[in-house]
């Protein structure tokens, strides 16, 4: 087999013994719009500006610049220092973030920029992370709509609102790679693929910083969290990571590198060790991978305390050396902790840290204010007839609700359960979450109501169906751990007695995801199976509808209900999204970014596997024992692969033609299939294209996903959908860690799923 390099192979650093490649830009659907675009910098004028600024700066007013308290408002973590006004008017504080409002921010903004020697005005941030008060889907739940703009749409609208409510700066998207459900924050990404993950990235960060950073409606956004969060042990929140230097380039890296390609503005430390040394304190991530060799040009916030928590990682002995640790690292802006600003000026007076550092930072943060317009309109932001017009305008809502429809996944479908037929009369509407208002947007829901505005689906399928059908309401079990009776199982028979069908809404509370929410079992919580148990004697109709942030083990519900539709917490409008969908006024498009598992024990599974040297076999034959790589009560399969989601309508996918069986280096080749919708409705199809390499210098997953267009098909229409193979998409990290192709045979796959679709084969060969 012969290896070629490929011409985005440039430079190589060292680490260990090994020598490594540049991380690849990844493949796009669409080309990122450029820092340059974003940030329309005239760098000369920017530069002489802050020169002149920092010549006037004492050491004391520089290190304020790096430090970011968490103003009033909501508390996102343990700690909060109440001095922060005292420090604003000494012109010590750089940033303050969960203080959100017109109003609020311009007064604070008047103190530093009226009131202040140097008159710096301050940078607002806060999680806007899917909404700040019309609340979109949860963002795995707006993964799996596959729909790039109406990704883009919502990171869009939650930037207007965020920018009139006088915020510069959103903590967001995360991109954390995670193929583990039990990982609380998997609710908060894109799921477990490296490709999808990029793509929703980009469009996130387009919709937040649009194509231009100082445009009063546009707001900074944060790559987050750097670097392999998503792979802590055991699924358990801010635990250790420890992944090779191939993994960490192949599946964490690259949404990353895609994002600062795209003029990302910020990046978040991680809370989490990765091979034995903390995130936040971590060179390698932060200055030879980030800036050195990726070129990122904006600035690096640490995540909530994270510099002092490397006291309790054991790698720092107290907060000062903390503090020198994260700095000297690459960490420029300390969030909450105030270790930098209470400990470096001793530290440079000790020679632990150089004024030349402390330097730099500031200089990436002052840029980044310049860049928004700061100092030419501090104000700007803090528009309150802005944000009255804007925030939870009717056309937001509306989006937020065309949003909400296209994430949701339908998981099964039996006997034409759904759409709801027009003949039924009588619904029972079941379940903890069929009118729970606070729990319907979500955890990390910004400044989304939980008491008023969310519609729920009890007040979703009353607004759509008026008195034509009778909906018999009653909430039946508990989604809460312990403490359950089964005294609401009554009310519950009753209401389904009397009814055509049960739509059953069930799955996690808010709380059960998001941070510091890691569970050990994945099972609809409480006592609802218990009733979906007692339901299913009726012999009815059951539809399961699920609230939930991560994939949850359905074996039961997959046996024995009729119907099961994934909602996500689908934000402000869930309820009237998901009554689109039932009645099917909006047929489900949506497809699983992360793997369902047939349980805990057989996390991870994900799609792009390896093979192993003993693939999985079920055959027992000759009664000998199975040595294959499998288990030995379950399929390794998990219960809904990657990609999974039907739709009311039916696809044919024809065989897969290809331009040619050989493509050469440097070249490409077309891979196409003809697409019909063979069903009674218009509906949209994710059409997923997924390589195999069959032999490589290193082992190859048995499937990559490298493309995917979201389509729409009138009833009866067939369209050829074709993907163009390059090298691009057959590159990865050889067995000497450079990245590029090697010849040899590939499979193609495309179809409806990770594991449902037609293969080709072809040879790239040299030239
Ligand atoms: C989270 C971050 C978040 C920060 C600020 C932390 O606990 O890990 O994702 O941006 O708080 O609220």
């Amino acid at each position: 087999m012969k290896i070629k390099l490929l011409p985005l192979v440039i430079s190589c650093v060292l680490f260990t013994s090994v020598s490594q490649a540049q991380t690849p830009s990844i493949h796009l659907n669409k080309a990122p719009a450029a820092s340059e675009a974003v940030w329309k910098d005239d760098s000369k004028k920017m530069d002489a500006f802050i020169d002149e600024l920092m010549a006037k700066m004492t050491l004391k007013e520089k290190i304020g610049q790096l430090d970011l308290q968490a103003g009033k408002g909501q508390l996102t973590g343990s700690y909060r220092n109440k001095g922060y006004a005292k420090q604003i008017k000494a012109g010590h504080l750089g940033a303050i973030f969960n203080t959100v409002g017109a109003k609020q921010t311009r007064m604070l903004q008047e103190i530093a920029v009226e009131e202040t020697r140097l008159g710096i005005p301050l940078l607002f941030g806060y999680d806007t992370i899917h909404g700040l008060k019309t609340i979109f889907p949860l963002s795995l739940g707006e993964a799996a709509s596959w729909d790039l703009e109406a990704i883009e749409k919502s990171a869009r609208i939650s930037a207007e609102e965020s920018a009139a409510s006088g915020l510069h700066w959103t903590f967001a998207p995360m991109v954390d790679i995670s193929r583990d459900p039990r990982w609380g924050r998997v609710s908060e990404g894109a799921g477990e693929d490296v490709y999808l993950g990029a793509q929703v990235a980009l469009a996130r960060v387009k919709g937040f910083q649009g194509d231009d950073l100082s445009k009063p409606d546009t707001i900074m956004a944060t790559a987050k969290h750097f670097a392999v969060y998503g792979a802590a042990e055991g699924g358990r929140d801010y635990n250790s990571t420890d992944v090779s230097e191939r993994t960490l380039r192949s599946v964490y890296l690259p949404p990353f590198k895609a994002l600062v390609d795209a003029g990302v503005s910020t990046f978040m430390t991680a809370f989490n060790d990765l091979n034995g040394v903390p995130a936040t304190g971590n060179d390698y991530l932060l200055n030879t991978i980030l800036r050195d060799e990726w070129g990122f040009e904006g600035f690096v916030v640490t995540d909530y305390t994270a510099v002092e928590e490397m006291v309790d990682h054991g790698f720092a002995k107290d907060s000062k050396h903390a503090a020198e640790l994260g700095l000297n690292a690459g960490a420029d802006m300390d969030m909450v902790g105030q270790n930098y600003f209470k400990h470096l000026e001793a530290s440079v007076k000790e020679g632990k840290v150089s004024v030349a550092t402390i330097e730099k930072s500031v200089r990436r943060i002052l840029e980044m204010k310049y860049r928004l317009g700061l100092f030419e309109d501090p104000y700007k932001y803090s528009d309150i007839k802005r944000e009255k017009k804007v925030v939870l305008s009717k056309e937001n809502l509306l989006a937020a609700q065309d949003v909400a429809r296209k994430s949701m996944v339908l998981l099964k479908n039996d006997n034409k359960a759904l759409p709801l037929s027009t003949d039924i009369k009588s619904i029972a509407l079941i379940g903890p979450l069929a009118d729970s208002k606070a729990d319907m947007i979500g955890s990390w829901a910004g400044l989304g109501d939980r008491k008023t505005m969310p519609v729920t689906v009890l007040e979703g399928l009353e607004n759509k169906l008026g008195d034509k059908v009778k909906i018999n309401y009653a909430k039946g079990a508990s989604y809460n751990y312990k403490g359950n009776t089964n005294k609401g199982f009554g009310a519950a028979m009753v209401a389904a007695k009397k009814s055509d069908v049960i739509v059953a809404v069930m799955g996690e509370s808010e709380k059960m995801t998001g941070e510091a929410s890691s569970r050990t079992t994945l099972t609809l919580p409480g006592n609802q199976i218990a009733l979906l148990r007692e339901l299913k004697k009726l012999k009815k109709p059951i539809v399961l509808v699920l609230m939930n942030g991560r994939p949850l083990n359905l074996n039961w519900a997959d046996e024995n209900v009729d119907a099961i539709l994934e909602t996500w917490f689908s934000g402000t409008m869930a309820g009237n999204a998901i009554a689109d969908v039932l009645v099917g006024d909006y047929n489900p498009s949506g497809k699983l970014p992360m793997s369902f598992p047939r349980n805990v024990g057989q996390i991870p599974v994900y799609h792009s596997m390896k093979n192993t040297g003993r693939p999985f076999s079920d055959d027992l034959k000759g009664g000998a024992w199975n040595y294959s790589s499998r288990y030995e009560n379950l399929p390794n399969t998990p219960l809904y692969a990657f990609g999974h989601g039907l739709s009311y309508s039916s696809f044919d996918y024809s065989d897969i033609k290809l331009s040619s069986n050989t493509m050469k280096m440097g070249g490409s080749i077309e891979a196409s299939v003809t697409v019909t919708n063979t069903g009674d409705y218009d509906g949209e199809e994710v059409v997923q294209l997924y390589i195999q390499d069959l032999v490589g210098s290193v082992t190859r997953p048995v499937k990559e996903l490298k493309g995917f267009q979201k389509l729409m098909f009138k009833k009866g229409e067939s369209k050829q959908v074709s993907f163009t193979i390059s090298e691009e998409e057959l590159a990865f990290y050889r067995r000497d860690m450079s990245y590029g192709a090697e010849t040899g045979d590939f499979k193609v796959f495309i179809g409806t799923a990770s594991d449902k679709n037609k293969v080709a084969k072809f040879s790239l060969v040299d030239k």
